[in-house]
């Protein structure tokens, strides 16, 4: 069936749009993003035309190419696999990424990255044709690899802001510290819907909700790619995962299928497009150059390897344009013979192969294919005049192009200017929950606040997965970063007390409690949980503060909704901060009243596990808290 593309639920899309206009009109004007000044600008020519202006120079180039010198444009490696730089050369690489912890040998500042950057790009113009790379990496909330960088709030806040000039404004600013190291391509923004908050990538969706999912999706790729792609301050965009990696099925992923990640979508076309398609077509219009297929599979076939998908509704129906790059080894899980997973993706439309690391494997077996006249040689033109037409879009091919980064974009590399605008995120991410008594917000002159949590002095918790390493990591994992307990004491002046204990213990006597509880960073399938309660020490935080008899603010630093069970009760307020970044100091903002806290759930709240997966739009929906809910001061 070849059902066209149908907007979401009717309710659902009026009550986000209207939500967004609420959103929209509660931002704070003048000088905050949102008022469109600073995004104003003619949008990129989308869709299939987005690229048709580059093609004849794109097939001139190829008619001279060798097929070693096609495949090797069709292969991506990753850094921290190249044993020798000069394998760019020797296998004519089109591509190099940087994993989530793949980092410079040098160190993981910004000069490391630029030198290790420029050495890449030195030895591919060192080849017969002179084609730069394209060199990867998952700025997915920010330049998180790099120390010093701005890191944003992960996209489940930026769903809860409803701000899609924000959004814009942040893939402008990730796609500045990018290009300021170097790099010219960001795996970024992922558009997944994801279902069911179980899922260890539900922080990486901006909603369950695919209305708002498109219209931030959207923004993400305007503001990454900018108005042009050839200008030396925009990267690549990569929309991904394509398609229905938030609509696993529980007990289908993971290593031993017991949980989400990487598992199946079990659902008929309609519910396909509806949902999980949906969001690709707004990302298509707005000229995103990459879109990245997921691992998962659909119906107990990988996705990386539907033709039907990849290229009849991909490339065909909603004319795209650019070029797919495969997820991480996810041509590996086609098929149990790897020769033979390679022909089934790159016959389904996959363009270029995030290898990662056994590329001289990949490049033989593809070459062998041709050969045998298994994958024909039009469908490795076409994938290659598809990553030639990007390139040369983004100005690679120019005489002028160089490598190395922008003088000016060096100096903004994790500046205050930059820092404002994540500090705004923040701020307009955090959604209030409950404030019973006028516990929020925390009024000038207390004697004493007590600050309690796991979560309140913990960059690496306040930043989640992704950042430095893969993972995440426990700790001073940025430098420049705020805590939230730092930006207390801040907010809160001289005239206040601010104590800490992380167990709650020394509250009696206090003015007010605050206790800023969560997870510890994940990504992925690592992230997969079957229970979303609170951890204990967390809950045995509140617990003891509220023993103290003093009124208590309960600060939830997660990637998703959780099980609050009695922390409800026991918090006279609760606030809902998702996993802010490095800029600590938006949650004070909120706590302290200097700004109304204006964000809306982009995920439904669930009472209980019981409940999930729930989504707005059920026939039964009775979360805790509903899909749009935030109240205000
Ligand atoms: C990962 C993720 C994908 C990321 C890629 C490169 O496994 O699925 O989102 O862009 O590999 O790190």
């Amino acid at each position: 069936m070849n059902a066209r593309l149908s907007s979401p639920p009717r309710a659902a899309l009026m009550l986000s749009v209207a939500l967004a206009g609420i959103a929209a009109a509660s931002c704070t004007p003048g000088s905050q993003i949102g008022s469109t000044a600073q995004n104003a600008g003619p949008a990129r020519a989308g869709g299939a035309g987005a690229f048709a202006p580059y093609d004849a120079q794109a097939r001139r180039l190829l008619a001279q190419m060798t097929l070693a010198e096609k495949i090797g444009q069709m292969t991506q490696a990753d850094h921290e696999f190249i044993k020798d730089p000069a394998d760019v050369q020797r296998y004519f690489l089109g591509s190099v990424l940087s994993g989530g912890s793949s980092d410079p040998a040098s160190g993981n500042n910004p000069r490391d990255w630029e030198g290790m950057y420029t050495n890449y790009q030195r030895i591919a113009v060192g080849t017969r044709l002179k084609i730069p790379l394209l060199y990867g990496v998952d700025a997915v909330h920010g330049h998180n690899n790099v120390l010093g960088a701005v890191v944003f709030p992960h996209n489940i806040g930026l769903g809860a802001t409803r701000n899609p000039q924000l959004v814009q404004r942040i893939g402008q600013i990730t796609a500045d510290e990018v290009r300021a190291t170097g790099p010219n391509w960001a795996f970024a923004p992922c558009i997944c819907v994801p279902r069911d908050e179980r899922w260890g990538r539900t922080y990486e969706g901006f909603s369950e909700d695919p209305q708002l999912v498109s219209t931030l999706g959207e923004a993400a790729v305007r503001g990454l790619q900018g108005r042009s792609l050839n200008d030396p301050l925009t990267v690549l965009a990569s929309s991904k995962h394509f398609a229905g990696d938030g609509a696993t099925s529980m007990g289908t992923g993971g290593p031993d299928k017991r949980f989400l990640d990487q598992g199946d979508a079990r659902m008929d076309e309609a519910t396909l497009r509806r949902i999980h398609i949906f969001p690709y077509k707004a990302a298509v219009d707005a000229g995103v150059g990459s879109i990245m297929p997921s691992y998962n599979s659909w119906n107990g076939v990988k996705v990386s390897g539907i033709r039907y998908l990849l290229t009849d509704v991909l490339k065909g129906e909603l004319g795209f344009g650019g070029f797919l790059i495969s997820d991480y080894r996810a041509v590996d899980q086609i098929d149990p013979d790897y020769k033979t997973a390679i022909e089934k993706s790159i016959n389904a439309g996959m363009d270029m192969v995030m290898v990662p690391d056994r590329y001289p494997e990949f490049i033989r077996l593809l070459t062998e294919l041709v050969n045998e006249n298994r994958v024909p040689m039009s469908r490795i033109d076409d994938a290659v005049v598809r990553i030639l037409r990007v390139k040369i879009a983004m100005g690679l091919m120019d005489p002028s192009w160089t490598p190395q980064p922008d003088a000016a974009a060096r100096s903004r590399f994790g500046s205050a200017e930059h820092r404002a605008v994540a500090r705004q995120a923040v701020r307009e991410s955090m959604v209030l929950l409950k404030n019973d008594r006028g516990a929020l917000p925390i009024r000038s002159g207390l004697r004493r606040i007590h600050v309690a949590g796991r979560s309140a002095d913990n960059l690496g918790f306040q930043t989640g997965g992704w950042t430095v390493d893969w993972q995440g990591k426990s700790g001073e994992v940025m430098p420049g970063g705020t805590t939230v307990l730092a930006a207390i004491r801040k907010a809160a002046g001289s005239g206040t007390q601010v104590t800490f204990a992380q167990n709650g213990t020394g509250a009696a006597g206090a003015d007010l409690g605050v206790v800023v509880i969560g997870e510890p960073p994940y990504a992925e399938g690592q992230g997969d949980r079957a229970d979303l309660s609170l951890d204990p020490a967390d809950a045995a935080s509140v617990a003891a503060m509220k023993a103290a008899g003093i009124p208590v603010v309960v600060v939830l630093i997660s990637g998703r909704p959780m099980i609050l069970g009695p922390v409800l009760e026991q918090a006279d307020a609760l606030v809902a901060a998702w996993l802010p970044g490095t800029e600590g100091d938006g949650v004070a903002d909120v706590l302290f009243g200097a700004y109304k806290p204006t964000g809306k759930l982009s995920y439904s709240w669930p009472a209980s596990m019981a409940q999930i997966p729930i989504n707005v739009g059920d026939a039964d929906y009775r979360p805790l808290f509903p899909f749009g809910f935030g109240l205000t001061y």
